[in-house]
């Protein structure tokens, strides 16, 4: 550690590492985590000071305020290993400033820029080791805050817990992905938290997800909730849609997460050279397109699941499998997002941040 970095976080060395038991071309997303947490508490009106300790469980109270309303919010980065050992954060800002509109929203105090940038570079530069070099490896970061506070009353905590854990990833998805189109629950309405990465967004989907799961779907592509007939998000990931050779995604609003990985494949569709439309696509729309052969592909877009094709969709009780596609716009976005990524092409947008 530097010593301008000593004198901003406490550090407890571990032990032992858990590196040598890991299997690295094997890994299921999300269960594998490294030696080292990045902990700071929000006490008494301010932050104390973080400290970078060994990954071990936390002790709360039962009544701490996330147990019983959800006082929760994360988010879902990566940072990829270049072909020099360099380790390289994607649009970190970006997250940053997403996980203090979803403080704000959620009630919770912002995270200072020291304690989230400065500590995600020190925290990856001691688990360097962690990260895997080659097209498809990366370190998935998950910062999150929750409510520690005690007492039920149904009332925003005055403690909190900013933590940052660490977990070498692969794909999210393996195979092909499907997916159902939702026409009676939804994710998130006008006014609510849906564009917040709040922790109950995402288990308010485990349920209408477990049903379409058990019926050979991965994945539920969200519609408003006034009228079912937009379709928005899939929860997961943002979606867009080839209709001929424009590419169409939903723009963000109160229902829609505003992905980082969304809004680079804009930027990166734009410079080459494909055209692209943030609009609502109407579901009819969709199933007209999916019949007149106009509809080329639907893919989802997101921090885990990178760039992931979806091979076909279920609405109502009619399921369209997507004809394959030769020179697909998302394996064109995909490899160019990732040779960003990977340092394998100029970063010309400055999207790469050095550890
Ligand atoms: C991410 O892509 O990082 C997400 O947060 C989605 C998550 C539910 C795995």
């Amino acid at each position: 550690m530097s010593s301008d970095i000593q004198t901003k976080f406490d550090f407890i060395k571990a032990n032992t590492s858990k590196i040598n038991e890991v299997d690295f071309e094997n890994l299921t997303f999300g269960n594998v985590f490294t030696d080292y947490m990045l902990v700071c508490d929000f006490k008494n009106g301010a932050w104390e000071k973080p400290v970078i300790k060994p990954y071990e469980p936390f002790t709360l109270d039962p009544s701490a305020k996330v147990f019983h309303y959800g006082q929760a919010i994360f988010e879902g980065m990566k940072a990829y290993k270049d072909e020099n050992d360099d380790v390289w954060m994607f649009r970190p800002y970006e997250n940053f400033s997403r996980f203090n509109k979803s403080a704000v929203r959620l009630c919770m105090p912002e995270v200072p820029e020291y304690v989230f940038i400065d500590g995600l570079k020190e925290l990856i530069n001691l688990e360097k080791s962690w990260v895997k070099k080659g097209k498809g490896n990366s370190l998935y970061i998950r910062p999150f805050m929750i409510a520690i506070g005690s007492g039920v009353i149904a009332q925003p905590s005055t403690q909190y817990r900013f933590c940052v854990i660490l977990s070498p990833a692969k794909s999210y998805y393996s195979g092909d992905v499907k997916v159902l189109i939702a026409d009676y629950y939804s994710r998130a309405a006008n006014g609510g938290i849906g564009a917040a990465k709040a922790a109950g967004n995402y288990s308010g989907q485990f349920y209408p997800t477990k049903l379409a799961n058990e019926q050979g779907f991965q994945q539920v592509i969200w519609t408003d909730d006034a009228t079912h007939t937009k379709l928005e998000e899939a929860g997961t990931m943002n979606v867009f849609f080839r209709i001929n050779d424009t590419l169409y995604t939903a723009p963000t609003s109160d229902r829609i997460l505003d992905g980082v990985t969304r809004k680079s494949l804009i930027d990166l569709a734009k410079r080459e050279g494909i055209a692209v439309e943030v609009r609502s696509v109407l579901v009819d729309e969709l199933v007209e397109a999916a019949k007149n052969g106009s509809l080329k592909e639907i893919f989802g877009a997101g921090t885990a699941a990178v760039v992931s094709p979806i091979s076909g969709f279920q609405y109502k009780d009619e399921y369209i499998e997507l004809p394959k596609i030769e020179n697909s716009f998302s394996a064109h976005l995909k490899e160019k997002m990732t040779n960003i990524q990977y340092k394998i092409e100029e970063d010309t947008f400055g999207w790469t941040v050095k550890v």
